[in-house]
């Protein structure tokens, strides 16, 4: 096995340069990159295997078929739930869609929905819909002056409002914050809420058991997970996922069709219409089988210590401001130098080929909160090195130098 700091060898993108510059990649917060076994197994569907599933009988589609429900069985494992709890879906906003509006049918005047100030647009707007359609209210628990979220008015706010839905993210795209969401299930149960977990960001660092989170819905998107664009899953608890409402129609996801009616299939199938993402689904496969190999317990201390060397590095920069939590993080970080617009910044550091992310990374409620306008954000993953780390902070410090005249 291959210490984890060798990985970066499986990447094959890393070695390109931009500009003359080689590349140093600090925005797996926006999406990852994919190691050569996943850009082969997509490769290889395409030249040896490509056929439908679920619809031939012929060779090629029935080992596609085998193949990609096996992807199914393998992503309910790395989750410790069971594969009829696995729905394929585009990415984690259709998933949160697809919950948001079918519990927006059993809501009404009076019910309170209950997200966090750290949540994703993508978790935000879905919920505003079925508060608008319904009658219910959008509530929000709160954060602190640094971006944490404040538990306990949190845990309050559940007990007290004692919400239909509470939608938390488990790790916050702009600031990398863990938030405890074990302890937020656990109220929301209490107070027989449906608790929806939104790990876009977690699933990479965190490695999410959802037998021991015992949350009723947990969402996700390959892109975020070394898989390819365009896919994504939505998990729920048997019971609660077959009993949500049909999202989009069409062909596959059917029993009977007549002219006057139709009836559905059962869950997962009754959410997945049309010619599914066949090779995203076989490429995130690769990609499970990938992250499998690896010791989580390893990947995550890796990715701290890198977190911490550039937490650190930052620091020492004057002028800096740091946001979010820098305890329970999975290695985001959201930082200002002083005044200065975080788009000049990103600009200057792209042409010494640093590639991070700035603005309001989509959540303008949070970045308003904080009273600032944007940040520049590095997310990190377990392929970047501490000479990326370095290289960032001296192309940081030349661009502060241009910016400082
Ligand atoms: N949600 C992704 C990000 O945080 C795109 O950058």
């Amino acid at each position: 096995m291959n210490t984890i700091a060798e990985l970066r060898h499986d990447f094959p993108l890393l070695t390109r340069t931009v500009d003359g510059q080689p590349l140093i990649y600090l925005d797996s917060g926006a999406t990852s990159q994919k190691p050569q076994c996943v850009i082969d197994e997509i490769n290889d569907f395409y030249r040896k295997n490509n056929a439908n599933v679920h619809r031939g009988l012929h060779s090629l589609s029935e080992i596609n078929t085998f193949k990609y429900e096996q992807v199914r069985v393998k992503l309910a494992k790395y989750l410790a739930v069971s594969e009829q709890e696995i729905v394929w879906t585009s990415g984690a906003t259709e998933s949160i869609n697809i919950v948001a509006a079918g519990i927006t049918k059993s809501l009404s005047q009076g019910d309170i929905i209950l997200i966090s100030a750290l949540e994703h647009h993508a978790n935000i707007v879905p919920w505003q819909q079925a508060a608008k359609l319904s009658g219910a209210s959008l509530q929000v628990m709160p954060i602190d002056q640094q971006g944490v979220l404040d538990l306990t008015s949190a845990l309050d706010m559940i007990a007290q409002l004692r919400p239909k839905v509470v939608a938390c993210t488990h790790a916050s795209n702009t600031l990398g914050n863990i938030n405890d969401v074990e302890a937020i299930i656990k109220a929301a149960k209490k107070a027989d809420a449906v608790t929806v977990i939104d790990g876009a960001q977690a699933f990479l660092h965190l490695r999410p058991n959802l037998s021991h989170l015992d949350c009723d819905f947990y969402v996700g998107s390959a892109h975020k997970a070394l898989g390819p664009t365009g896919l994504g899953f939505l998990f729920g608890k048997y019971n609660k996922l077959n009993a949500l409402p049909i999202f989009k129609t069409g062909g596959e996801m059917i029993e009977t069709v007549t002219f006057s009616t139709t009836t559905y299939r059962n869950a997962p199938a009754k959410f997945e219409p049309g010619t599914p993402n066949i090779s995203g689904v076989l490429g995130f496969g690769a990609a499970l089988d990938y992250l499998d190999k690896i010791d989580s317990d390893l990947l995550q201390a890796y990715e701290q210590a890198l977190f911490i060397y550039c937490l650190n590095a930052l620091q020492n920069i004057e002028g800096i401001t740091i946001y979010g939590d820098t305890e329970n993080n999975i290695g985001t970080i959201s930082f200002n130098y002083r005044a200065e617009h975080h788009y000049d910044i990103a600009t200057l550091l792209n042409s010494y080929g640093v590639a991070l992310r700035s603005g309001h990374h989509c959540t303008q409620p949070l970045i308003s909160e904080l009273g600032i306008e944007g940040t520049l954000r590095v997310s990190l993953a377990f392929y970047n090195s501490h000479a990326d780390i370095d290289a960032f902070i001296s192309a940081l410090k030349s661009s502060i130098e241009l910016i400082e005249g």
